[in-house]
């Protein structure tokens, strides 16, 4: 057999094996696996001794080019698929927006216009549904033969996002009639606004106060809550971006009864705390997001969840907004900062550093969380989340080893500010594959905006 390229003498991890053996590539597929594989006629030969070989990571929460709290995040589908690629990740999963008044198709349209022609990596979608009339049902199972298959509800952000526990209800009922799945943001957004409300009629209105006013028993109510909905509807829900033990116990308590009910933490959440509101100045703006930042004990529950399996997905929830102008413009109210942060780029170093280097897991529990259970829980498996015969080539050369300091001076992304700053990671890829072409290599970008394809996803399987 020939090859256009060979990665030789690698250590190939999945989420299920460890092995070493070369990787064979015939076009955007991986063609064989196996020792010393023959190099003849290869136009490319990648010696990958002293790395991991993993399957590229799939990051499934973005939100690039978003507008949101009157300014736009600031990555697009470019610079932001781009810092994807740096930090390891092939693929990614952006929320399109339906606002009101709008067809599910209108919300699909809009973001695959934005994506087209920028992407450098593949891509697909979730829907954000913000106005849900009986009438409108019917085009969730469109969007989910469009391979657009999961959907994301807000119980947060009253007037904007916020929908009630009925619609909530009947879309979970109506996802799970087709194959598809209900994403949550579980805040319980009612009484959020009245201890908001409170906070600034007492003059609270430095940045610290966006978490205070956001408290834990906010967040696992509402995921409580998800959780007993889907159950009554008899479908399976997603928790997005948990950040604290006390959400993550109603997850496990779900879990321990068998339902099918998933969660992702975030690495902001393993890595900083409200130790970080603290910033002197506006400082603490950079930390504005939601959910906030929580009290430092609860980084190592999380890190236990993702160990134990309470949780399975780490994802970045990246929504970058520049300090200077876009989190300035809530200089004298928190109510006024955009929320979200950026953290695109570094998720696959920050969750290997602190999981496997740091002894809680192992490094299939890292491909696991980074790639494989995103593609299994959100129909990409088998093409992405493996390597296997068949697979897309979207691998990593990932060398765990290698040190860098977390840096924006360094970073890809378009944003003036790191939420990791200075933070010292273990673990970095080396070199990355976007179905089966070079993009990353030797710290440069050499892929080609507009080489990532739209993914009509299949339908949730489970895991
Ligand atoms: O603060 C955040 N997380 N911004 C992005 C929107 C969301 O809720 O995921
Ligand atoms: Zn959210
Ligand atoms: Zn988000």
């Amino acid at each position: 057999m020939r090859f256009d390229t060979v990665i030789q003498n690698g250590t190939i991890v999945t989420a299920a094996d460890t092995c070493a053996a070369d990787v064979g590539i015939v076009g955007d597929k991986v063609a064989a696996i196996g020792s010393r594989l023959p190099v003849d006629g290869a136009s490319k030969l990648i010696d990958a001794a002293g790395h991991y070989v993993i399957p590229g990571g799939i990051d499934v929460h973005t939100h690039l080019d978003m507008p949101f709290g009157g300014t736009t995040s600031a990555d697009d589908f470019e610079s932001g698929t781009i810092a994807a690629a740096f930090g390891g990740t092939t693929t990614l999963i952006d929320f399109a927006i339906q606002y009101k008044g709008q067809t599910l198709r209108t919300a699909f349209d809009s973001w695959m216009s934005k994506a087209s022609g920028k992407a450098v990596i593949d891509y697909a979608f979730h829907c954000i549904i913000t106005d849900l009339p009986d009438a409108r049902l019917e085009e969730m199972s469109a969007l989910v033969r469009e391979g657009v298959s999961t959907f994301k509800l807000f119980m947060a952000y009253p007037g904007v996002f916020m929908l009630d526990d009925a619609t909530i209800f009947k879309a979970m009922s109506q996802a799970a009639k087709f194959g598809g799945m209900i994403c949550m943001h579980s805040e319980n957004g009612g009484a959020i606004d009245v201890i908001v409300q409170r906070a600034l009629a007492e003059g609270k209105k430095a940045p610290k106060y966006h978490a205070l006013t956001r408290p834990t028993t906010a967040e696992a109510e509402a995921t409580s809550r998800a959780i007993a909905l889907a159950e009554m509807a008899g479908a399976p829900v997603y928790i997005v971006h948990l950040s604290c033990n006390d959400a993550l116990e109603k997850v496990r308590e779900a879990r321990d009864r068998g339902l099918p009910v998933f969660a992702e933490t975030c690495p902001q959440y393993l890595y900083l705390s409200l130790e970080n509101m603290d910033a002197p100045g506006f400082e603490a703006a950079k930390y504005v997001f939601t959910p906030p930042l929580r009290e430092k004990w609860h980084q190592e529950k999380l890190w236990q969840g993702l160990a134990q399996d309470a949780l399975q997905v780490v994802s970045t929830d990246h929504c970058p907004f520049c300090f200077k102008e876009q989190k300035e413009m809530g200089k004298d109210d928190f109510t006024k900062i955009p929320n979200g942060g950026p953290g695109i780029e570094h998720r696959l170093s920050l969750v290997y550093s602190g999981g496997v280097h740091a002894g809680r897991f192992s490094p299939n529990r890292f491909v696991q969380l980074v790639s494989t259970a995103p593609a299994k829980l959100f129909g990409l498996y088998p093409r992405k989340g493996t390597i296997a015969v068949g697979s897309d080539a979207d691998l990593v050369v990932f060398n765990p080893k290698r040190e860098e300091i977390i840096s924006a001076s360094t970073h890809h992304m378009k944003v003036d500010y790191s939420m990791f700053e200075g933070i010292k990671v273990t673990g970095v890829p080396d070199l990355v594959l976007s179905r089966g072409n070079v993009v990353i290599e030797n710290n440069k970008f050499v892929g080609r905006p507009g080489a990532g394809s739209f993914l009509r996803r299949g339908l949730f399987t489970g895991l």
